[in-house]
């Protein structure tokens, strides 16, 4: 079996969120127009009207950490949250796509553990509270264990509660700054690495000096799982012009290449079945595969 074989068959029996045919024709050509072309003070009033706390994350902090509980908790209190997080594409896929990437790290780590004394090193970045290597460590090998750096401290007190309630205080380290200041804490060197929701809101510029950056403190051979982001959810009007949220949509081949330009290579892009997200493993140049 190669790599591409093997990555593909360990998510292969994963249970996923779908659309139906019949949901989903009603959201194109009914409630995504809907959304998309209501003007934006008459949605956002509605939304504050319904006292949503998903629009409120995303308008203190769009694409924050917070929006993505709300998004991976799936259970709102809210009305207008309800529709937006039980039935919206995006939060669908970003369910799925958290099962995808756990699933990748979990059996990443598995895989680069064999022969370690020391367990393997995870690096994830923008890393938020770490809800998703948080579920990877839990099913990983316990000598795993996980450094989290997000250039915002906001989330930390959070993750470790709950990195706390999940039993795996013990094996993560918050660590605020932007990879490209934290040599001196990635010591020994990762092994994985975990950037999700994270280039969607960076330039190619940004990425490429970022990635280059994580070649340098990672191990020769490791992997990164990352993710490119389609506009298949249908509703990107909406997000700029309702939540203030300006992602930008690159297919998985485009995101590799910026990879590419630091030494990764072996891409390997896994779509969820909403087709909004691709989850890809890259591995860096070097050392035993
Ligand atoms: C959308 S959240 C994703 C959180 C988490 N990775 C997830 O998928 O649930 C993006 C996070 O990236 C962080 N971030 C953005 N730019 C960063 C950078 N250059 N270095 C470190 N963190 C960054 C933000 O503070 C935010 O917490």
């Amino acid at each position: 079996m190669d790599q591409n074989q093997e990555i593909h068959s360990w998510v292969g029996d994963l249970e996923f969120e779908r659309i139906g045919p019949v949901k989903r024709v009603l959201k194109r050509a009914l409630l995504n127009p809907l959304v998309n072309y209501i003007p934006a003070v008459a949605m956002k009033a509605a939304l504050r009207f319904g006292k949503s706390e998903l629009a409120q994350c995303n308008w203190n902090d769009p694409g924050g950490w917070k929006s993505m509980v709300i998004s991976y908790h799936g259970k709102p209190k809210q009305i207008a949250d309800k529709f937006l997080v039980n039935g919206g594409a995006m939060s669908m896929a970003l369910r799925n796509r958290r099962i995808l990437a756990a699933t990748l790290l979990t059996r990443l780590i598995e895989q680069a553990d064999n022969g370690t004394e020391n367990g393997v090193h995870a690096l994830c970045l923008g890393a938020g509270p770490g809800r998703i290597i948080i579920d990877a460590l839990l099913e990983a090998p316990e000598s795993s264990y996980a450094t989290l750096v997000d250039i915002s401290s906001d989330a930390f007190d959070y993750g470790r509660e709950l990195a706390e309630s999940c039993g795996v205080g013990d094996r993560v380290k918050y660590v605020q700054g932007d990879v490209r200041d934290v040599k001196d804490v990635l010591d020994p060197p990762p092994v994985v690495v975990k950037m999700i929701g994270i280039c969607e809101y960076l330039t190619d510029e940004q990425i490429v000096d970022i990635v280059k950056a994580l070649a340098e403190v990672m191990a020769p051979g490791g992997s990164v799982v990352f993710n490119s982001i389609s506009k298949a959810h249908g509703t990107d009007r909406f997000f700029r012009r309702v939540m203030g949220l300006h992602m930008i949509h690159r297919s998985p081949e485009q995101l590799s290449a910026l990879f590419a330009q630091a030494g990764f290579g072996d891409f390997v892009s896994i779509p969820e079945p909403l087709n909004v997200y691709h989850v890809i493993v890259g591995r860096l140049a070097g050392g035993p595969a």
